[in-house]
């Protein structure tokens, strides 16, 4: 199982700004669908969830959706689980006999993932923003991670995608 994070920011690191808008363009929305319609599932935080929940899933290809929470959860929602911990969210991903899965934010799910070194690669498309707050990439923490460089690829004009491999 490969676990690629996967994630649009502004050039200083921000995924979204503190009120949990994002201006992403749809070049970088077309980038994105791209890659989930490959991998065919996502891992995400609850409030992610919440956020993408009413459009969002059909605009990237409708994947099989893993939702990290910490509560109980008796809803029944087709083509979407809810589970406690990324280790379960893996095993599921796995059991469903996908090869990669995505984990898409937020920002409390991203480091969740990080500090327990679960990245094997990491895509960012960089959008053409600063942000002087918001909701950043990787929460404050000693964490510290080593990467090699697989690629670079520009979206439209203003954006471009970047690849690397989490060294281990
Ligand atoms: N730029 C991008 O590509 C991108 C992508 C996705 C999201 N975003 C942005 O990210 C922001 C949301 O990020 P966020 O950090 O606020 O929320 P999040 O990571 O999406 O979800 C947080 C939720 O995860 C659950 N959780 C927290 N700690 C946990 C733990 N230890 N174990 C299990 N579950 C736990 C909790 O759910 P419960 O409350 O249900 O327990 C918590 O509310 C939004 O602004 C969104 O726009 C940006």
């Amino acid at each position: 199982m490969k676990t690629i994070l996967y994630m649009a920011t502004t050039v200083n690191g921000y995924i979204a700004r503190p009120d949990d808008s994002t201006p992403w363009s749809d070049e970088e929305w077309n980038a994105y669908a791209e890659m989930v319609k490959r991998v065919g599932n996502i891992i995400i935080g609850r409030k992610t969830y919440e956020i993408m929940k009413d459009g969002e899933f059909d605009r990237i290809g409708n994947p099989f959706v893993i939702v990290i929470t910490q509560q109980k959860e008796n809803e029944t929602i087709p083509n979407v689980v809810f589970v406690k911990t990324p280790e379960e969210a893996l095993k599921i991903a796995e059991e469903k006999e996908y090869t990669e899965t995505m984990v898409n934010g937020g920002s409390t799910i991203i480091d969740l993932f990080a500090q327990k070194k679960l990245f094997d690669e990491i895509y960012l498309d960089v959008e053409p923003f600063v942000f002087g707050n918001g909701k950043p990439l990787f929460l404050p923490s000693n964490l510290e991670l080593q990467l090699s460089l697989e690629e670079i690829k520009k979206i439209g004009n203003n954006s471009f995608q970047v690849h690397y491999k989490v060294l281990k």
